[in-house]
C-alpha cells in the first residue's frame, strides 16, 4: 500500500516537473510574436511541441530509445491520407525510397514534373509526413511529384541526404517519358533544410549538361548558409518559437557529427579561415538586406582570432554543397528561375534574401515573397486542421500559381 502511494506520488511529482518545465520554457525562455495572430492556436502547439522535445530527451536518458527515434514517431501518428484523383506509388531508385505522384485523368499532353525534397533539419521529416503535401501540388498543379525519403542524420551524416537527393533526382530525370513527364519543364522544390538540398542539387545539375535542365527552383525557407549565426534574423528571432537559434545550431552540429564543444568558436566566427574573409564579408553583407529588415541598432559581428582546429572540424560547413551560398558565381550564374519563399519570424529569414541578391547579380531571375505574418516551419501546418495556420495555405498557393505560369 506504501509502496503504491509513493509511487503515485513519485509520478505526480515527475509530471509536475514536466509541466513545470513546458510552463518554464514557453512563457520564460520563448518569443510569441503578437503579428503571427491566432494566439491560443500558436501558444498550444509550441507548448505540444516542447511536450515532444522534453518526451524524447527523457526516453534517450532512460535508454528507450533515442531523441529523435522518438520524435519521428510522434510525426508518424499523423495518418497518411491517399487522394482519390492521384495515383501513388512507393518506389525505390537504387536504394533510395520515393513517392510518385501522378494525375489519375488521362493527358494528352506530357504533364509538368516536380522533385519534392522534405524538410526536417536533416533530422525528421518522410515521405508520410510529408505525403499531404505532395499531394496537394501534385493535383493542384497537374503534375507527376517525386517525393525523395533520404537518410537522415545522426545515423547517416551528411552529405548522406544530399547524395541519395542526387542519385534520385537524376534517374528521374534521365526517365521522364517513363512518367509522362514534360523535360522542358521540371522543377525541384523544398522547405527548410530540403530546400538546401534543392539549392545544392541545383548547383551539382548545372554541371551535368547531359541531362534535362531543371526549369526551376522553389525553396521555401530555406538555409543558405551554415556559417554566420549572426545575421539580423539570427539576432531578432534567436528565442522565437520552434526554430530557435539553438535548435539550428543543433541541427547543423548533428548532421555533420561535429562536437558541441566546438560551438562557441563557430559562434565566435573563429573557425574562419584567413583567406575566406573577403569572399564571406561579400557574401554575407547585411547591405544585400533590405533596409527595413535592419533595425538601426544591428551590428554585424566581426569573426573572431583564426582558431585552426576549429576550421579543421567544422571545415565542411564552408563547402558550396552544404551552404550553396559559397558556389562560385559561374556556377550560380548558371541557376534556373527561382521562387524564394521567406517568413518573417524566422532565423533563416535573412538567408534567402542574401542568396536573392546573389542570384540577381549573376543575372537569374528571382521571384521573392516574403510571408509577414510567417514562422518557420508553418507551411507543415497545412493539413494539421485546427492547427493549420492560413499562411501556409499562401505559401502553396504562390507555390502553385508560380508553377501554372511556367
Ligand atoms: C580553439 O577553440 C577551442 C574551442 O573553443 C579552444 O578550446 C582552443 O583553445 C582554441 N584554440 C586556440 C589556439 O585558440
Amino acid at each position: 500500500m506504501t509502496l503504491l502511494l509513493f509511487l503515485i506520488l513519485a509520478f505526480s511529482l515527475f509530471n509536475l516537473g514536466i509541466v513545470l518545465w513546458v510552463i518554464y520554457e514557453h512563457f520564460f525562455n520563448t518569443d510569441i510574436p503578437a503579428a503571427i495572430g491566432h494566439t491560443i492556436k500558436l501558444r498550444t502547439l509550441h507548448c505540444l511541441f516542447l511536450l515532444v522535445i522534453i518526451w524524447a530527451k527523457i526516453c534517450e536518458k532512460l535508454r528507450i530509445c533515442s531523441e529523435m527515434t522518438f520524435i519521428r514517431f510522434v510525426l508518424l501518428s499523423v495518418p497518411v491520407k491517399m487522394d482519390p484523383k492521384l495515383v501513388v506509388k512507393d518506389l525505390c531508385i537504387g536504394s533510395v525510397p520515393v513517392r510518385l505522384y501522378q494525375p489519375k485523368a488521362t493527358s494528352a499532353s506530357l504533364r509538368k514534373g516536380m522533385i519534392f525534397i522534405h524538410g526536417g533539419g536533416m533530422l525528421i521529416g518522410s515521405l508520410d509526413t510529408y505525403n499531404s503535401l505532395c499531394c496537394f501540388l501534385a493535383r493542384e498543379t497537374n503534375s507527376v511529384v517525386l517525393s525523395i525519403g533520404y537518410r537522415l542524420a545522426p545515423e547517416h551524416r551528411h552529405p548522406s541526404a544530399l547524395n541519395d537527393c542526387m542519385a534520385a533526382s537524376v534517374h528521374f530525370l534521365r526517365n521522364l517519358e517513363t512518367y509522362g513527364v514534360d523535360p522542358l519543364c521540371v522543377t525541384i522544390c523544398g522547405d527548410s533544410a530540403g530546400a538546401t538540398i534543392v539549392a545544392s542539387v541545383c548547383q551539382i545539375l548545372v554541371t551535368k549538361p547531359d541531362l534535362p535542365k531543371i526549369r526551376a527552383q522553389i525553396l521555401i525557407y530555406p538555409l543558405i548558409q551554415m556559417v554566420n549565426f549572426h545575421l539580423p534574423s539570427y539576432e531578432y528571432y534567436k528565442n522565437t518559437l520552434f526554430l530557435t537559434k539553438r535548435v539550428c545550431l543543433t541541427c547543423v552540429f548533428h548532421c555533420f557529427d561535429i562536437d558541441f564543444f566546438w560551438k562557441t568558436a563557430v559562434l565566435n566566427g573563429a573557425h574562419l579561415p584567413p583567406e575566406m574573409r573577403d569572399e564571406y564579408e561579400e557574401r554575407m553583407d547585411v547591405h544585400n538586406i533590405p533596409e527595413r529588415f535592419r533595425k538601426k541598432d544591428y551590428k554585424p559581428k566581426s569573426p573572431g582570432p583564426f582558431n585552426e582546429s576549429a576550421y579543421l572540424e567544422t571545415k565542411q560547413l564552408f563547402w558550396a554543397m552544404n551552404s550553396p551560398l559559397f558556389a562560385d558565381k559561374d556556377i550560380i550564374a548558371q541557376l534556373p528561375e527561382t521562387l524564394l519563399i521567406s517568413c518573417e519570424f524566422d532565423v533563416l529569414r535573412d538567408d534567402t534574401m542574401l542568396y536573392k541578391k546573389i542570384l540577381e547579380e549573376q543575372g537569374v531571375p528571382a521571384h521573392w515573397h516574403h510571408i509577414e505574418d510567417g514562422f518557420h516551419g508553418v507551411l507543415s501546418t497545412f493539413d494539421k486542421k485546427v492547427f493549420a495556420f492560413p499562411c501556409a495555405l499562401k505559401i502553396l498557393n504562390i507555390i502553385v500559381d508560380f508553377i501554372k505560369n511556367l
